[in-house]
């Protein structure tokens, strides 16, 4: 049988990756996917590297229009990355009738609805192993291995840059500008790196999970999201004196009235896996009724991590070229007809465990005052911490992790707390999940 012809746009960090693990294991994935597949050719802005890459090995080519309309083309891998020109040249892979893969999260959670359908009106194949967890092949589990399952919930580290950034803060005690240039030298970081330290990045892709999860479109619009920069490094060293770690979690999970759909620092209990994964790693915990609670854990950027999972998706388009488009695997995993509008909700909404901390006088009655506002408000105290005063001064720090309530109820009594006269300053608040 004669090769399936790739045309591959953008080879950069992820591109160069894919191509050269291609390259390198060109056998055994042939005897995988019953058939050759050969990058024919290659899209790249700086034509020179791209040849130097390729090393004579393929066309390379500065527009990108001419790889996705080539008629020898059967798959186009776009890792250009962004909304702007990579929409454009998926859409017209599409109408062309060409398969495409993507490692693009940012494209597929902001303009996931449009282009599946284009794909499904045209009969072809979008797929995006790689936009989740890099190498961790999550998608496919959630897609197929759990498809027994009703999804309760999912959380997950699903930035390698900013957990890259957490331990390396922790552990050597380095600045926080200095490891996000190591991230950025290592390839972790996005080109825009204030999507991965605000969050975007992960809540691109707990929006595709949440899509595939519960059979709902795709709507980063409605995703909460915060990310670490306001974190500061005692609130980790207090987190690890209460027995947590702060780790930037992606949680979607399904509740009796939505579907709840965020991103931000949590304390999770140092006990638990996820706890404990460290750099660049990533993992993702998903809770479903049927089997229960399950991790899956691994490299989640990188050029070869990320390449294999491309590569993955490459061998499934290709077993499933000659497949009746109708009975492949759904893009997200429910029949396109069997899709819910199950509401995501606002995050006054969400119920969660929270760590506040405050900065307060230390006299009497100051934590009377705390706990009657607490209690008031409904919420229960779990632990508390309060630290003794440093030598001359006159203020100290509280710590109060509650049980569970409902964001609303928190962000009345913080308020409450703030207009304390013995209060100085904003209390902090972090999302605690127990995960159990
Ligand atoms: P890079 O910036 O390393 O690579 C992008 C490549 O595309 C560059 O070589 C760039 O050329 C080229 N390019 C830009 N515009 C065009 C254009 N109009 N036509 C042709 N080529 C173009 O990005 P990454 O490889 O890191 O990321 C690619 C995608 O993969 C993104 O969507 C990213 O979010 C995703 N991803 C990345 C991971 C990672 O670990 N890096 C992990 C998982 C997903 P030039 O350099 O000259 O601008
Ligand atoms: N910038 C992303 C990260 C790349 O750090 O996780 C992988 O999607």
């Amino acid at each position: 049988m004669k090769p399936i012809k790739v045309g591959l746009l953008g080879i950069g960090t992820v591109g160069s990756g894919t191509f050269n693990v291609l390259k390198r294991n060109q056998e055994e994935i042939m005897r995988r996917a019953g058939r050759a597949i050969q990058i024919a050719m290659v899209a790249d802005l700086n034509t020179e590297r791209a040849r130097e890459l390729t090393k004579g090995e393929c066309e390379v080519v500065a527009d990108a229009n001419l790889v996705v309309s080539h008629p020898d083309i059967d798959i186009v891998i776009e890792l250009i990355g962004g909304y702007g020109i990579a929409k454009d040249l998926v859409m017209k892979a599409i109408a062309n009738g060409k398969h495409v893969v993507t490692a693009n999260k940012a494209l597929l959670a902001t303009h996931g609805t449009e282009i599946f359908q284009a794909a499904q009106a045209k009969g072809v194949m979008v797929a995006f192993e790689a936009s989740v967890a890099g190498g961790v092949p999550i998608i496919k589990a959630l897609r197929e291995g759990l498809t027994a399952n009703r999804i309760e919930w999912i959380a997950g580290i699903i930035n390698g840059t900013t957990n890259f950034i957490l331990s390396e803060m922790r552990d050597k005690g380095l600045d926080f500008d200095v490891v996000l240039k190591e991230a950025q030298r290592l390839g972790y970081a996005e080109a825009d790196p204030t999507f991965d330290i605000e969050g975007i990045d992960a809540a691109h892709k707990a929006t595709i999970m949440s899509a595939i999860a519960f059979g709902i479109p795709v709507q980063f619009d409605k995703a909460y999201v915060e990310g670490i920069t306001k974190l500061q490094a005692s609130d980790i060293r207090y987190a690890e004196q209460l027995g947590y770690r702060i780790k930037l979690l992606g949680i979607s999970k399904r509740t009796p009235k939505g579907i709840e759909l965020r991103v931000h620092p949590t304390l999770i209990p140092a006990k638990r896996l996820i706890a404990n994964v460290e750099g660049a790693m990533n993992a993702v915990v998903v809770q479903g009724d049927a089997v229960g609670p399950t991790l899956y854990y691994g490299k989640g950027a990188g050029s070869e991590p990320t390449a294999s999972a491309v590569i993955a998706d490459l061998v499934d388009i290709t077993r499933l070229a000659t497949a009746d488009p109708e009975h492949r695997v759904p893009h997200l995993a429910f029949q396109p007809d069997a899709m819910t509008d199950i509401p995501i909700l606002p995050m006054s909404e969400v119920t969660t465990s929270y760590y506040l901390r405050m900065r307060v006088a230390d006299q009497p009655g100051v934590l009377a005052d705390v706990t009657r506002i607490l209690a008031d408000s409904t919420i229960s105290i779990d632990a508390m911490l309060q630290k003794e005063p440093s030598e001359g001064e006159q203020q100290t720090d509280i710590i109060i992790l509650t049980h569970q309530t409902q964001e609303k109820n928190v962000i009345a009594a913080i308020g409450k707390i703030e207009a304390l006269s013995t209060v100085a300053g904003q209390v902090t608040k972090i999302r605690l999940e127990h995960l159990n």
